[in-house]
């Protein structure tokens, strides 16, 4: 995003399994800032992911995402809240918008590298079945979208999540 820099929500985007949850926790933690992950609000007032797909499609699954996404967003602004979302919310348009009011970071990371941790995924529905296979066509098509809305990005092939962590907080300040 661009414009005046002040105190903005720090969202983070990526491909499933980067570590968005775990790094924004962390990053939160760091900053003494809240942490809001989409994922566990859409859980927490609907029930599990794989369940939502199962019963209702993705197609009511992505609107209950951007609704998330939307009173996330909105309820963090003018603050350093930072908040994950899901692998695929960056698709919707108004989300697109919305976090452009947001410092937004991109997880960058490799099918090499998710596989150990896909390969343990559960509740993941998107990658049931041949989950590499499915993260890398996924990963192709997405992949633009983070390039195009990042203002950071952040490798994530290599490191601890405090290293991370530490890598991102100070990336964040050379961004400020
Ligand atoms: C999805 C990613 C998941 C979750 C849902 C769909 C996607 O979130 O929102 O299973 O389309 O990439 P994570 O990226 O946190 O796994």
């Amino acid at each position: 995003s661009t414009g005046p820099v002040g105190i903005r929500p720090i969202v983070l985007i990526g491909p499933m399994a980067v570590g968005k949850s775990a790094i924004g926790q962390q990053l939160a933690q760091q900053l003494g800032a809240p942490f809001v992950d989409t994922d566990a609000v859409i859980v927490a007032g609907h029930g599990s992911i794989a369940d939502i797909f199962a019963g209702r499609g993705e197609r009511a699954f992505r609107e209950i995402e951007a609704r998330a996404v939307a009173s996330a967003v909105e309820a963090a602004e003018g603050t350093a809240t930072v908040i994950s979302l899901g692998g695929g919310a960056v698709l919707d348009s108004g989300t697109q918008q919305l976090i452009g009011r947001c410092t937004v970071v991109y997880l960058e990371c490799d099918a090499n590298t998710v596989a150990a941790r896909i390969a343990r995924n559960s509740g993941r529905p998107l990658l049931a079945g041949d989950a590499m296979g499915r993260w890398t066509e996924m990963f192709a098509t997405r992949k633009p979208v983070y390039e195009r809305l990042a203002d950071i990005t952040l490798d994530v092939r290599q490191g601890s999540i405090s290293e991370l962590g530490n890598r991102l907080e100070a990336a964040l300040h050379n961004y400020a």
